[in-house]
């Protein structure tokens, strides 16, 4: 589902050099998790995938496609197979959990379908919130209504790029059940963190990245 294939990348012209061929498969179901010190390279493995950056060298496959190829035009379709789900999960403060949630549908080009909300909602736990503000619910609250909005079309895959960063352990192992229920649903994670407790869940695979040993 998501294959590099000796990827480069360095930043600031050669100084910093992230990865040096590179590769790594995540198969079709699978729930990876991408370990690694802060400045190893996570969040610019996440980016590449989502076409935000380009390798200087090597390719990359999402769902066999090589999205090196994929016309300028064609990149927003593209993100929108790929749910993702970061540390700042804005939500949009005058709509309501359901207006949200509802509003990732629209921008997918869905009309807002209110049974598909009801099921992610009961899968999320969050159906007793669809009628309340985010500022009436707590910061776990609003990052389980943000992976309501990153799983609500279906996503190809779900990357997370430090989901639990500046939250409680407490929110860290609910995040970790949800991630291991979307993953029994049959959706390919990718999850980036250095969070042991999202390292601990069920069924994943553990990707370690390592310092990149560049030869001279
Ligand atoms: N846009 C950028 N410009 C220059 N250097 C960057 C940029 N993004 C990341 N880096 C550098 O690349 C390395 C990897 O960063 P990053 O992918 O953010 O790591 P992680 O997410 O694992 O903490 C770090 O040395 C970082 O400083
Ligand atoms: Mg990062």
């Amino acid at each position: 589902m998501i294959d590099l294939e000796h990827v480069s990348k360095s930043y600031e012209e050669g100084d910093t050099v992230v990865f040096s061929d590179f590769s790594m498969h995540v198969e079709k179901g699978e729930f990876a998790v991408v370990t690694g010190k802060s400045g190893i390279g996570k969040s610019t493995l996440i980016n590449m995938i989502l076409l935000d950056e380009k390798p200087d060298a090597g390719k990359i496959y999402v769902n066999g496609r090589d999205i090196g190829r994929i016309p300028q035009k064609e990149i927003p379709f593209y993100r929108r197979k790929i749910g993702v789900i970061l540390q700042d999960f804005r939500l949009i403060g005058e709509q309501t959990v359901r207006e949200n949630i509802a509003m990732a549908m629209l921008v997918a080009g869905a009309p807002a379908n209110d049974s598909k909300i009801h099921h992610v909602a009961k899968l999320l736990g969050i159906v007793d919130l669809l009628k309340k503000y985010p500022r009436e619910i707590s910061g776990g609250q609003m990052q389980k209504v943000a992976l309501a909005r990153a799983i609500i079309n279906d996503p190809l895959i779900l990357i997370g790029d430090e989901p639990t960063a500046n939250l409680d352990p407490g929110f860290s192992r609910s995040l970790r059940e949800l991630f291991e229920i979307i993953h029994d649903q049959g959706t390919t994670l990718l999850v980036a963190t250095h969070d042991p407790i999202i390292e601990g869940s069920r069924g994943c695979r553990i990707i370690s990245l390592e310092p990149q040993v560049v030869g001279s």
